[in-house]
């Protein structure tokens, strides 16, 4: 049975699945929290990558324009330099869970962030692809997006969470009990990302898993929804996942760059939705030209995968509440539009 199953992983495409080959490669990518501890190693990700001609490092901490230099230095395409009209966004600033918090618990400190970021995206790169990895993601993407809409240049298919780790995590863990290549493990997670609203849909594994019992299917679900439990707690205090973050994330941007460069891609991602009574849901979309070419939706769910659903959607409306209702309560203070440019990086070439 395995080595049938082996076989089969063997042949298949990996995840991130794609049409054609065709890529474009002169894109502006800017990351912000490029200091951080999920920013350095994205930067480094993705100053690798060929699809980048400019790579802008944003962050208000002091050693950001070390990284800058520091980065600059190494012999790969693009160029590392300022903050203005970007294809793609990266949002990693914020603070990091500490052991006994949950996400949520980070709202007061990374809400600001959130909002401060979109209104310097509104101004500078109204038109990029925004990519999220800051939590709460649950509410920072509507407060994301909200801040948008007042600022007049809200494209609900151009701001994405990036839930892209759930799916790493679940080939991951997946592959580890089948004895397959993860790599070549392709499981939709969907939902959210916070404990019980990150649904894998095992049944959905493409090649499909070999058959486990219920007690191993519920084990391996709730080892994804708390793997990033299991990062915190093994960093005792140090912060959280940042190193599968930043290489989920630069798988994400990967694909926002091939869509955008007319090779649609399909990926999993928090975005705005009508798939459930939550407004923001994720699911598989097809990323294309102008952000998402077509939200999928979440497909045939098994009994077991649909009760975790029930179970995350009314925990999801709560979380997009949250941020809602702090733009509604920021905004009546301070209008977004009057938003002050962040002093982009010194620039240098690399
Ligand atoms: C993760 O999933 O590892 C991240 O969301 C960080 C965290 O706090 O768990």
């Amino acid at each position: 049975m395995f080595q049938r199953f082996l076989r089969f992983t063997m042949k298949c495409q990996n995840p991130a699945k794609k049409f054609s080959t065709a890529t474009q490669n002169n894109f502006k990518v800017c990351v912000i929290g490029s200091a951080g501890g999920i920013g350095q190693p994205l930067c480094l990700l993705l100053k690798q990558e060929l699809m980048i001609t400019y790579l802008n490092l944003y962050d208000i901490a002091k050693v950001n324009p070390g990284v800058n230099v520091d980065l600059s230095h190494v012999n790969t395409t693009p160029i590392v330099q300022a903050f203005t009209g970007c294809n793609v966004v990266v949002i990693t600033a914020g603070m990091p869970r500490k052991p006994g918090m949950s996400r949520e618990d980070l709202f007061g400190a990374n809400a600001a962030v959130v909002y401060g970021f979109a209104c310097a995206v509104a101004c500078f790169s109204p038109c990029a692809l925004v990519a999220i990895v800051t939590n709460p993601l649950n509410s920072m993407v509507p407060v994301f997006s909200e801040v948008l809409m007042r600022c007049g240049c809200y494209d609900p298919c151009k701001i994405f969470g990036v839930t892209t780790l759930d799916l790493v995590r679940a080939s991951t863990f997946a592959g580890q009990i089948s004895c397959a290549d993860p790599s070549y493990l392709d499981i939709p997670v969907i939902g959210g990302h916070a404990g019980k609203t990150i649904v894998p849909l095992l049944s959905q594994s493409r090649p499909p898993l070999p058959s486990m019992t219920q007690e191993d299917i519920q084990k391996l679900t709730v080892r994804i929804q708390e793997a990033g439990t299991e990062v915190v707690k093994a960093k005792a205090g140090e912060g959280s996942a940042t190193l599968s973050m930043a290489f989920a994330a630069a798988r994400f941007v990967r694909s926002l760059l091939k869509g955008l460069s007319g090779e649609p891609v399909i990926e999993c991602a928090y975005v705005r939705s009508c798939a459930t009574d939550a407004a923001y849901f994720a699911n598989p979309l097809v990323l294309g030209r102008y952000g998402i070419e077509r939200n999928l939706g979440y497909g045939k769910l098994n009994a077991y995968e649909g009760k975790q659903l029930q179970e995350a959607v009314p925990i999801l409306v709560k979380n997009i509440e949250d941020g809602v209702k702090y733009v509604i309560q920021k905004a009546d203070i301070k209008p977004p539009t009057k938003c002050e440019p962040p002093k982009p990086p010194s620039k240098t070439k690399g």
